[in-house]
This record gives C-alpha cells, sequence and structure tokens, in this order.
C-alpha cells in the first residue's frame, strides 16, 4: 500500500505507540484520525504534525459514541486503515485483582476493539483498494506469565479474534495483521504495575515495524510479526 493519501484510523494516539504510528503514517502522507481521551494531549500532537492529523477526543468503550462517530466522520471519505492501538495492563494477583480493573481490561483490550471494527469493516469494504486492519496486541498474547492473567487474557483473545477476522476478512481485499510486541518504553508501565527495565523496545522502532507492514504490496500479507528486546533485561 503507497500510504500516501490513505486514511487510517489511530486509537490510543495520544501517547506511547499511538502517537509513534500517528507521527510515521502523517510523515508518509497519510490522514490520520487519532483517538484518545486525552484531548491536551490530541491538541499538542495536532500542533506537532499539522492538518493531516485529525484529533478524536473520544473514550471508545463507549460503544454509542464510537458508532456514532464513525457513522458522522465517513460520509464522504472512507477509511483505508484501522490501527486497534489502545490497551491498558492492570496486573496482580488474582486473588487482589480488583474487579474493576479486570472490566476495564476487557472493555478497552477487546469490546472496543469490537465496536471499532464492526463499526468500520463495512466501510472498509464498499472501498475499492486493499485495506488493512492491524491489531496491537501483546506478547503477552503468545505466553501466559505469573500475575499479568486479565491482561493475558485479552491478548490472546485479541490473537484469537485477528487470525480468525484475517481468514474472514481477506475475501473482501481487507488485511488483517495482529502485532506481538514484548516490553516498550510506553507511559503503558505507569498504569499497569510492571517493572520497567533499561532494555526495552522503542515506540518508533515498532511504529517502523507497522509502516513496514502497511506498505507490503497488495497480494501479499503479513498476518503477525511477534518483537522482543534482544536482551530483555541489563546483565547488571
Ligand atoms: N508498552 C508495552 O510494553 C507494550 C507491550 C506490548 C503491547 N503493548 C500494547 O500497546 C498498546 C499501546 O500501549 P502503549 O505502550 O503505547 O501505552 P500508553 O502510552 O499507555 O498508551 C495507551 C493509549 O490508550 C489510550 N486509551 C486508554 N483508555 C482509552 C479509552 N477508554 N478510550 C480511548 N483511548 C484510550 C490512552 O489515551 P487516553 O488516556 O488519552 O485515553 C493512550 O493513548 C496497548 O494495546 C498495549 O497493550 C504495550
Amino acid at each position: 500500500m503507497n500510504l500516501n493519501g490513505k486514511v487510517a484510523i489511530v486509537t490510543g494516539a495520544s501517547s506511547g505507540l499511538g502517537a509513534d504510528f500517528s507521527r510515521r503514517l502523517t510523515q508518509k502522507g497519510a490522514v490520520v484520525y487519532g483517538i484518545a481521551r486525552r484531548g491536551d494531549r490530541l491538541a499538542e500532537l495536532q500542533k506537532e504534525l499539522g492538518a493531516g492529523f485529525h484529533p478524536v477526543e473520544m473514550d471508545i468503550t463507549d460503544e454509542h459514541a464510537v458508532r456514532g462517530w464513525v457513522s458522522a466522520t465517513f460520509t464522504g471519505t472512507l477509511p483505508d486503515i484501522l490501527v486497534n492501538n489502545a490497551g491498558i495492563g492492570k496486573f496482580g494477583p488474582v486473588d487482589q485483582l480488583a474487579s474493576d480493573d479486570w472490566h476495564t481490561m476487557i472493555n478497552l483490550n477487546l469490546n472496543a476493539v469490537f465496536y471499532l471494527t464492526s463499526a468500520v469493516t463495512p466501510l472498509l469494504k464498499k472501498n475499492a483498494e486493499v485495506c488493512h486492519i492491524v491489531n496491537i496486541a501483546s506478547i503477552a498474547g503468545k505466553m501466559g506469565n505469573a500475575n499479568i492473567s486479565g491482561y493475558n487474557a485479552t491478548k490472546f483473545a485479541l490473537g484469537g479474534m485477528s487470525d480468525s477476522l484475517m481468514k474472514e476478512l481477506r475475501h473482501d481485499g481487507i488485511k488483517v495483521t495482529c502485532l506481538y510486541p514484548g516490553s516498550i518504553a510506553t507511559e503503558f508501565f505507569t498504569h499497569s504495575g510492571g517493572t520497567l527495565h533499561d532494555r526495552m523496545m522503542q515506540s518508533d522502532d515498532v511504529a517502523t515495524v507497522l509502516i513496514n507492514v502497511l506498505e507490503m504490496p497488495d497480494n501479499f500479507l503479513i498476518d503477525e510479526v511477534v518483537m522482543r528486546p534482544l536482551f530483555p533485561k541489563s546483565a547488571k
């Protein structure tokens, strides 16, 4: 796909991966609708990225808001790319994990992906060009680890959903890719309770992978990519 002039929707654009995805996509000439709740952060990014970036202040766990936004926004143009990136981790032993935290993860990491994907897919089907949905899972969608059972559950589920959609939507000219990154230095760890280390991956490098996956020729589908830091922790 030549990204110049393409229309992309990126969730979780106010920080971390979503902000870097938006940067790299607009640099390639794509028009990006960047969604998140923190309007001030989106406004700062809009100043940096210019007219190609459209900030959308929205809580994507609100199904009514998501469906209303999609139908109000894409009246003339059709989207080409959907990046389901927004996600949250709430770590801890299962007997200390609050139900609210469990539901927060399910609502954002899974339910919101369904709301947006099911609302956008009919528009991607109408689009005569090859389109692309990219879901951001995690290495936690490939292997379980102690004390992250809820997060594991959402990311394994997202991997399963992606695999199903890849097989379902290829017949409509829609690629589906699931990215499974390991630790990345973002604000994620301030919300999750996980621990940072000094050899985490950088979000701009993950954004390079996204761009490479999107730019492959139309009849070349990369359905999943697993990414890890070479050295998971400092030898110190
Ligand atoms: N960092 C890692 O080590 C790592 C590793 C593997 C996978 N991932 C995955 O990568 C994705 C991006 O995470 P990140 O590392 O970039 O973390 P981050 O910096 O914390 O970004 C999370 C984004 O999600 C948005 N968000 C949260 N709740 C939302 C809601 N209800 N509605 C709309 N947007 C919402 C946040 O914006 P607002 O707060 O402004 O709404 C923020 O932009 C997540 O799916 C995460 O699970 C991260």
